[in-house]
């Protein structure tokens, strides 16, 4: 059973899980560049069919939140969390993350084999075709198999099966990238340029729907200072993972762009890709302004004192405070 609410705690928690719209314009905005990035680079490799585009884009986005989403269960959750009243809301948390990982592994069952057979028929059934088809098999099989268990948490928590599973989210996320580069011909700088973008993409996405669908909604049923505590030390490493994920994208997303256009700001506006690439600037502008505006992602909480909540009178003795795990 949870503890009844202290009045602090009930305080601090409705000002970090109600005020989040912000996060919501964030997802909206990643979604929309995401797309935007697919049709261009279909455009790029002459794969120009909305049908194409969307089953693409379906499936990077079903790729990243179960990539970004296993990344928080894994890694931005920690031991400590699981040792306090806190436990039950990473219990919640698993367990709500097991209904979006459900509805994303559909989406991906649904466009991977269509994305897949068009990397077949674009270059053959070459090692990297089949090193794809292989791993995500094995993924959405190690997925349905840790999302369908009913364990513990702890038992759960960086298991054997649930790292092998975000090993492997990343290792498809990896080729996934690899291929979509060779249909324009294999180019090693292009390629790890690619697999940084996809990887920012993926962990950004990911953190988002988690920290939106699965992290607020829990923490709002169980306002309890422990929870609060390792809500804002989980927000912070998200919040940290962002401060890298932001000029990845950006010097990534430049390198891709003046590799294709060039540097002549002409070669941009002339044409409807070229825009669309301006629009991406955009959308990363965009987000930076809601990174330094969002009450969630600013110093660990919406309100001022979170982060010192060991001032709370509920500080742990062995887990660290947000402020120690915060960069700045
Ligand atoms: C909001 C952040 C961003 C997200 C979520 C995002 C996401 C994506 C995605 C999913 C793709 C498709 C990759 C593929 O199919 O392999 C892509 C491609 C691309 N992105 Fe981004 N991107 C972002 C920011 C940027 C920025 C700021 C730029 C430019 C400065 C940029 C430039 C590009 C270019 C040029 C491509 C096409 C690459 C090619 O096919 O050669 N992106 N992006």
């Amino acid at each position: 059973m949870t503890d009844p609410p202290t009045e602090v705690g009930a305080t601090v928690a409705n000002d970090l899980f109600d005020k989040y719209v912000l996060p919501k314009v964030a997802l909206a905005v990643i979604l929309t560049a995401s797309l935007v990035g697919t049709w261009v680079t279909g455009r790029l490799a002459d794969q120009t069919a909305v049908v194409v585009t969307l089953a693409k884009w379906s499936y990077l986005v079903s790729l990243g939140v179960l990539t970004g989403g296993l990344v928080w269960k894994h890694l931005f959750v920690r031991p400590q969390d699981l040792g306090t009243d806190a436990s039950e809301y990473c219990a919640e948390m698993y367990s709500r993350f097991d209904s979006v990982a459900t509805v994303a592994v559909v989406v991906l069952a649904s466009s991977g084999p269509f994305v897949l057979a068009k990397y077949a028929s674009s270059l053959g059934t070459s090692l990297l075709v089949v090193t794809l088809g292989v791993l995500s098999s094995l993924w959405v099989g190690t997925t349905v198999v840790t999302v369908r268990r009913s364990t513990s948490v702890d038992e759960q928590f960086r298991s054997q099966s649930g790292l092998l599973t975000m090993a492997l989210a990343l290792a498809v996320v990896v080729v996934t990238a690899l291929a979509e580069v060779s249909l324009r011909g294999f180019d090693p700088m292009a390629a790890a340029v690619r697999v940084l973008h996809l990887l920012a993409f993926a962990a950004w996405i990911g953190g988002a729907v988690w920290n939106i669908f699965v992290a607020v909604p829990t923490g709002q049923r169980h306002p309890t200072t422990d929870v609060v505590q390792a809500a804002g030390e989980q927000l912070e490493r998200f919040r940290w993972a962002v401060r890298f994920i932001i000029p990845t994208l950006f010097l990534t997303g430049l390198y891709q762009a003046v590799d294709a256009f060039g540097v002549s700001v002409g070669n941009y506006l002339g044409n409807p890709v070229g825009l669309a690439v301006l629009a991406k600037i955009g959308c990363i502008g965009l987000l930076v302004v809601i990174f330094k505006l969002c009450p969630m992602w600013r110093a660990c909480s919406p309100i001022d004192g979170v982060c010192e909540l060991e001032d709370l009178g509920n500080g742990r003795p062995s887990g660290g405070s947000a402020e120690g795990e915060a960069d700045d």
